[in-house]
């Protein structure tokens, strides 16, 4: 099992305090945060895979592939453990494990295979699989309260960006999340969102460490009621950042099978991440439940 990602440190001078990573004990005995992230120097636009919907025709961003050991200063930046209790929700990714037999489970019900199949397949009637997700939610519940719905996704390896708009037919690249569609200054009060890592691999969350407001100021934009209402549907807003700021640093941010990160992923730009895997990218999601919208 492939842990260690690590190359020579490069500098980042650009990367500024923002959103924080905090690891439960466990998670944090299992690797420490120097050994799961990796920084690289910014974001880079490619075409959509369809560009016939106006959202994606002028392209999406995914991070350069040039990743690197972060300094000592990035990282201290970066942990929110040394400040635990101080960092609010909104602004705290924290990685916490799942208890292994539930993990286990995932391979016995056969997940994978069940998901490999065209729908409608045998999702909606497999009792196994339902007994999975019963169990799935009830533990999500304990972590994450408001998780009331639990999706299960299957991505190959290999993709710069691993969430999909099925209408338009495209990966969208880096994003925030869009399932309350508060105004900028509300994200903060924004539901969470839960991701855990079900598959046999590492894989990984790629972030921008800055929450909406942070991009308000670095794009000059006013905090204002029409700048706050305007970019309702954060997007644009993630977009005109990394078309401005392509210097960036993404943070990468790894996940090891059996845990799982919380999130307020309607607060800051992020999107999954499988380059590097050969096996395929399967994981959990427990989401609000009036959830519109899969962000
Ligand atoms: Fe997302």
């Amino acid at each position: 099992m492939e842990h260690t990602l690590l190359e020579p440190a490069i500098s980042n001078p650009a990367l500024t305090p923002g959103i924080r990573v905090l690891l439960e004990p466990e998670v944090a005995n299992a690797a420490e945060l120097c050994q799961r992230v990796q920084i690289n120097t910014g974001s880079r636009r490619i075409a959509a895979d369809r560009d016939d919907d106006a959202r994606y025709a002028g392209g999406i961003f995914v991070p350069a592939d040039n990743w690197a050991r972060p300094t000592a200063q990035e990282l201290a930046l970066l942990a929110a453990n040394g400040t635990a209790g101080t960092d609010p929700p909104s602004r705290t990714i924290r990685l916490f494990p799942i208890p292994q037999y539930l993990y286990r489970l995932a391979w016995d019900v056969g997940i994978d295979a069940i998901l490999s199949q065209p729908p409608p397949g045998p999702q909606a009637a497999d009792p196994l699989l339902a007994a999975f997700c019963a169990e799935a939610a009830r533990l999500m519940r304990i972590v994450y309260a408001p998780a009331t719905s639990l999706t299960l996704q299957l991505r190959n390896p290999e993709l710069a960006s691993t969430t999909y708009d099925t209408d338009a037919g495209t990966a969208i690249g880096l994003h925030v999340d869009n399932f309350d569609r508060h105004a900028i200054d509300r994200r903060h009060q924004s539901r969470s969102r839960v991701v855990v890592n079900l598959g046999t691999e590492p894989r990984s969350l790629v972030f921008i460490n800055l929450d909406v407001m942070q991009l308000v100021d670095a794009c000059n934009l006013a905090r204002s009621v029409e700048v706050f209402e305007r970019y309702r549907w954060a997007y644009p807003l993630a977009q005109l950042f990394m078309a401005t700021h392509p210097d960036y640093p993404v943070v990468r941010l790894q996940l090891h099978p059996g845990e799982g990160y919380l999130a307020s992923t309607q607060n800051f730009i992020h999107d999954g991440y499988t380059v590097g895997m050969a096996a395929p990218d399967l994981t959990l999601h427990a989401v609000p439940q009036a959830d519109p919208e899969r962000g």
